[in-house]
């Protein structure tokens, strides 16, 4: 899409990438830079920064592990000339973060590039130390600087890493990654919403009752048991994937044809999501995290989370939005429910609320995208009575370029439409922050299930979860 919804600075002319023998530059980077050859879209050289004491040689295997493991079956690389070309561009610069020799080692790797783009692949603790020198060798003018969520794990450290970054780069050149942003289904919403017409009287509090989100995976913490004990499901999820839905589907019209505007409305969806109170939120924990590598015997991190949300707008005031996501549930899925008022009368004996629900919208996200709308229907017969049909507008199984590498693609181009901004950062952090520290005890459930059960209570005033269904959708 080349519209001017895309805002476009310079291109980068070369990549940095500090971390570049960690596990982000393992499990997404790399994969990412090799799609991006094998599209052709990546000529620029790239220039890995590590404290460990490799050498390029071992640097270049870094990159061909990476690229055959993430290739799926038996490690087969599909595009060896994409991967020959990669590991060429690749270079290597060793040392010390806290060394201005590793900076001016650094800059002489960089050459005549005017423009790099440093992709902090470093635990934000470095920011401030890899931020100095880079100043203090003078490789900031021009520059950008790529960082990945979580920003911060609350308001305060989300101001601070703010704080320093802006202290650097200006925000147009702070580029941060949620990768549910480079989603083709959550592409999907901003545009849905706004290049109909039909949506827009119903799409509100008058019509809407409310909104429900599901973000469900059947597996565990894997080999992140240490990484997870510090973040848990509200941390690594919920504050900006799940939240990032929650704007572009709550978002009032962008003003003017401008990604700028989209980030404008959105960042007031944050600003006029209620602060949570310890009574909006379940926390649960599957059973077996105990046992879960790196973590810890006691741990009361959530594996699962479950809370309402209120959005005190004009548009969304008492429309409560129901959020959840966990490890170790029934099945692996993110969907969208918007639910739709039933009819003022009930004229028929099947009519909701007897029947449930007669009409809504849902976006399945994940593993496919999809968008039905529901309708209750006359069963064929001399009764009135019904069911409930969706009419599906969307129901694909898209061959999307991975998010990674669409947003890694566009902060080297330059466009930074779909990252975050800085207040919308900081808004997110404030919503969540009054539960951080005091909420309830956590609840245990068993994995393959839905949570725990404490779930039903919290949403039962508005009625019952909808479990995303993988037959047929
Ligand atoms: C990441 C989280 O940001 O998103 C993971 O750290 C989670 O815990 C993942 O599994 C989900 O992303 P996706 O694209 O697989 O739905």
């Amino acid at each position: 899409m080349q519209n001017r919804l895309h805002s476009h600075a310079s291109p980068a002319d070369a990549l940095v990438i500090f971390g570049v023998t960690g596990d982000l530059a393992h499990r997404m980077i790399f994969p990412a830079l090799y799609g991006m050859l094998k599209s052709g879209a990546l000529d620029i050289p790239v220039i890995g920064v590590a404290s460990a004491k490799w050498n390029l040689a071992q640097v270049r295997q870094k990159a061909r592990d990476s690229i055959r493991q993430s290739s799926g079956q038996f490690g087969k690389i599909e595009d060896p000339d994409a991967l020959d070309r990669l590991t060429s561009l690749l270079n290597y610069v060793g040392g010390d973060y806290n060394d201005l020799n590793t900076f001016t080692a650094l800059k002489q790797a960089l050459g005549n590039a005017r423009r790099p783009a440093y992709f902090l692949a470093i635990p934000p603790a470095l920011f401030p130390t890899v931020m100095k020198w880079l100043a203090a060798a003078g490789l900031t003018e021009g520059g950008r600087v790529i960082v990945e969520k979580p920003f911060g794990r609350d308001l305060a450290s989300a101001q601070e890493l703010n704080r320093i970054a802006l202290s650097t780069f200006p925000e147009d050149s702070i580029y941060r990654i949620d990768h549910y942003l480079g989603k083709e289904a959550i592409m999907n919403i901003l545009y849905f919403r706004f290049a109909n017409s039909f949506l827009e009287p119903i799409w509100n509090r008058n019509c809407i009752s409310s909104v429900q989100i599901t973000l469900s995976e059947d597996f565990g913490v894997k080999d992140r048991g240490a990484f997870y004990e510090s973040v848990g499901c509200l941390r690594d999820v919920v504050q900006n994937h799940l939240f990032q839905i929650v704007a572009l589907l709550a978002m009032e019209p962008p003003a003017y044809q401008g990604f700028g505007a989209v980030h404008n409305e959105k960042a007031k969806v944050f600003q006029a999501m209620r602060a949570l109170h310890p009574d909006d939120i379940v926390r649960g924990q599957y059973t077996g995290y105990l046992n879960e590598i790196g973590v810890a015997k006691d741990s009361d991190v959530e594996t699962f989370c479950a809370l309402r949300l209120f959005i005190d707008s004009w548009r969304w005031e008492g429309v409560p939005w129901y959020l959840r996501s966990g490890k170790c549930l029934a099945t692996t899925a993110a969907e969208v429910i918007v639910e739709l008022k039933p009819p003022p009368q009930r004229l028929f004996d099947d009519s909701a609320p007897v029947s449930g629900r007669s009409n809504y919208l849902r976006f399945r996200l994940s593993p496919n995208s999809a968008i039905a709308l529901a309708a209750r229907v006359k069963r064929a017969g001399k009764e009135f009575v019904g069911d409930t049909r969706e009419l599906y507008l969307l129901n694909d199984q898209p061959s999307q370029e991975p998010p990674y590498q669409r947003l890694l693609g566009d902060a080297i181009s330059g466009d930074g439409s779909l990252f975050i901004r800085e207040d919308a950062v900081e808004s997110a952090w404030a919503v969540i922050e009054p539960v951080l520290k005091t909420h309830h005890p956590i609840y245990p459930y068993p994995p393959g299930s839905w949570g725990p059960e404490q779930v039903d209570a919290l949403i039962a005033p508005h009625g019952s979860w909808r479990n995303p269904q993988l037959v047929n959708t």
